[in-house]
């Protein structure tokens, strides 16, 4: 079967919240792009909001369970990745980084990744390449060169795409992110191979 992992990764606050509707549209996005492709998504939905006591709780101890871990199993197993944070004091929200906190080093290494953000005001637009490409970057994520930020005026907009370039842009960042995620294998589960140990670790060498 030709599908791939498509993880959404969505850190607003408010319910409803405007960051979670910008995931949606790029996930929409990129799930039509794949389909186009003959490549079926397995969408999985990460909304931080619902995992913030935990993530706090993982901060404080060390140890992800239940619904975390699921979640960072399915960020580090992804085969494509769609990011977005509100921005926050012009930068991406403390739950956001928080999660990327407790990931270990390696988990992003490599994956596509498509990074968006909301905010009150265009004029903090930037953020996303001041702040949130850099992050993932630093995690060695594969970060697509279309990043989408949407300001409360961009909701607002009537009229079609002449008026308000958000469509367009989002139509372009979900078609890069297809394109680089239909190029690549399709990754192995996280956790298929984890719960067998390594003859190295069992020696203890
Ligand atoms: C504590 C706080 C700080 C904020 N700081 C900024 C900011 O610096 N720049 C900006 O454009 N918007 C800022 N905002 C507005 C949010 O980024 C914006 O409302 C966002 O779309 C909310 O996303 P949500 O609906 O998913 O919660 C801030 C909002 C809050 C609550």
């Amino acid at each position: 079967m030709n599908e791939r992992s498509v993880v959404v990764v969505s850190a607003g606050l408010s319910q409803p919240s405007s960051t979670r509707l910008l995931a949606d549209r790029l996930t929409a996005a990129t799930v039509d792009e794949l389909a186009a492709r003959g490549i079926t998504a397995k969408v999985t939905n990460v909304e931080l909001r619902d995992l913030a006591h935990d993530v706090v709780n993982a901060m404080l101890t060390g140890y992800s369970g239940g619904a975390l871990a699921a979640a960072v199993d399915a960020v580090k197993g992804a085969d494509g990745i769609v990011a977005v944070t509100p921005i926050y004091s012009a930068s991406y929200a403390g739950l956001f980084k928080s999660f990327v906190d407790i990931l270990e080093a390696d988990s992003l290494a490599g994956i596509p990744v498509l990074i968006g953000a909301t905010g009150g005001t265009a004029r903090h637009s930037l953020a996303i390449d001041y702040a949130l490409r850099p992050l993932l970057a630093y995690l060695r994520a594969d970060v697509q060169a279309t990043a989408v930020f949407a300001a409360t005026d961009d909701w607002a907009t009537a009229g079609g795409d002449d008026d308000n370039p958000l469509p367009a842009r989002i139509r372009r960042a979900g078609r890069e992110l297809a394109e680089t995620v239909a190029d690549r294998e399709p990754s192995a589960p996280a956790g298929l191979f984890d719960a067998v140990p390594s003859f190295t670790d069992l020696l203890g060498s």
